[in-house]
């Protein structure tokens, strides 16, 4: 048929619309919990942020990002092997380093590009290289492997087994380990002790999606980390912490490293002085208090994602629906995110929540008969 591309973008929409996936963004007036929907003025208090110690908010956080633009301006100019780096971006990263044991780290403008660059970069180091990737890997996994252009093969979620088999099936062939450590839409744990275990025995390279991690253990020592400023440290941008050999290899290799604007200053300099609160006293503080509202809604939940899964796109939108006019924003979450029959509300619980609107929020889910 021979129809013009406004045609043909109409129809693809009009697919979407009619599977019931149609999307659009919401506008929301703050970032803070208690907030205002834009288009009417609203008061509601979301549950849809991964801001999940609350640093995005947080004064000496936002202030330090104040310092930062005025001290280098907007933007970094272009990306770091061409500009150079400015010291913020050297002393976040040496911080990021220390923060995960790790000898070195290196910043990407997203978490998104770091996988892809990480992905990329080391299954370039030989032309046999095979990745074995948990099957509810985060997009960014997914896209990094497509890219990679490397062999990939899927083990179950979490099925340290099937990850077994297809070690033995490849022994030879030089294999990398990639998995989330918390699934950003299950907010469950890989077994990261024994996967640990599995591909150290099998000389394959561990690499570990930090992102959702906030109240998870540290990752295992010889594991290629992942992770984000977007989430725990409230700012915005990615990182690899390694071996300064791999730090090198993406240095040289990783093109969403190369072929990219640096991430701006101030975002460096307020994720810099995240880490300093995570890492410190007041980071086990928030931790604390996380937890607390985490058992509120699902007691003993490993991390602040708590998925309540309700199967068809017209359940999870109406729930949602339901707590929006209770003026509690939830997020319905369905395909292409998660899988066919399986949409869910994604409630994501933060330090800067406080117990009330923890306790309306567990009310208003036991009275929708949704509780998780
Ligand atoms: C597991 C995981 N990895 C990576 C990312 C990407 O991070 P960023 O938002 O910094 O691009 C996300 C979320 O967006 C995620 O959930």
């Amino acid at each position: 048929m021979d129809l013009t591309w406004a045609e043909r973008v109409a129809q693809r929409n009009d697919e979407v619309r009619a599977a019931g996936r149609w999307r659009s963004v919401r506008p929301l007036a703050g970032g803070a919990p208690a907030t205002k929907l834009h288009d009417d003025g609203r008061p509601v208090i979301s549950f849809a942020s991964n801001d999940y110690l609350g640093l995005s908010q947080h004064p000496t956080v936002v202030a330090a990002a104040h310092a930062g633009l005025d001290r280098d301006g907007a933007g970094a100019g272009a990306a770091r092997l061409i500009v150079g780096a400015r010291p913020v971006h050297d002393e976040l990263e040496a911080a990021l380093a220390d923060w995960f044991d790790r000898p070195a780290a290196l910043l990407f403008p997203s978490g998104f590009q770091a996988n892809l660059g990480v992905l990329g970069a080391l299954a370039a180091c030989s032309p046999e290289t095979l990745v074995l990737s948990d099957e509810l890997n985060h997009a960014s996994i997914i896209d990094g492997c497509r890219l990679a252009r490397a062999t990939t093969a899927v083990f179950r979620h979490r099925d340290v087994g099937h990850l077994g088999e297809l070690l033995d099936t490849h022994r030879h062939r030089p294999t990398i380990v990639v998995t989330d450590s918390v699934f950003s839409m299950d907010g469950d744990a890989a077994p990261l002790d024994d996967i640990a275990q599995l591909t150290r025995s099998h000389r394959a390279l561990l690499v570990v999606d930090e992102a959702h991690a906030v109240l998870a253990a540290p990752p295992p020592p010889d594991a290629v980390v992942v992770g984000t400023l977007s989430k725990t440290l409230g700012s915005v941008g990615g990182f690899v912490a390694a071996e300064q050999s791999v730090i090198d290899l993406l240095v040289n290799s990783a093109r969403p490293f190369i072929f990219t604007t640096a991430g701006a200053p101030a975002d460096a300099a307020a994720a810099l002085a995240a880490v300093r609160i995570v890492a410190g006293d007041e980071g086990d503080v928030l931790r604390a208090r996380l937890r607390r509202h985490v058992d509120a809604i699902a007691p003993g939940h490993g991390s602040p994602i708590v998925p309540v899964v309700l199967g068809e796109e017209s359940a999870a939108l109406s729930v949602s629906a339901a707590l929006l006019e209770r003026g509690l924003l939830v997020p319905a979450i369905r395909p292409p995110t998660v899988a066919p029959g399986t949409c869910r509300l994604r409630v994501a619980l933060s330090a800067a929540h406080d117990d009330e609107q923890v306790e309306l929020l567990r009310t208003a889910l036991d009275e929708l008969g949704v509780s998780p």
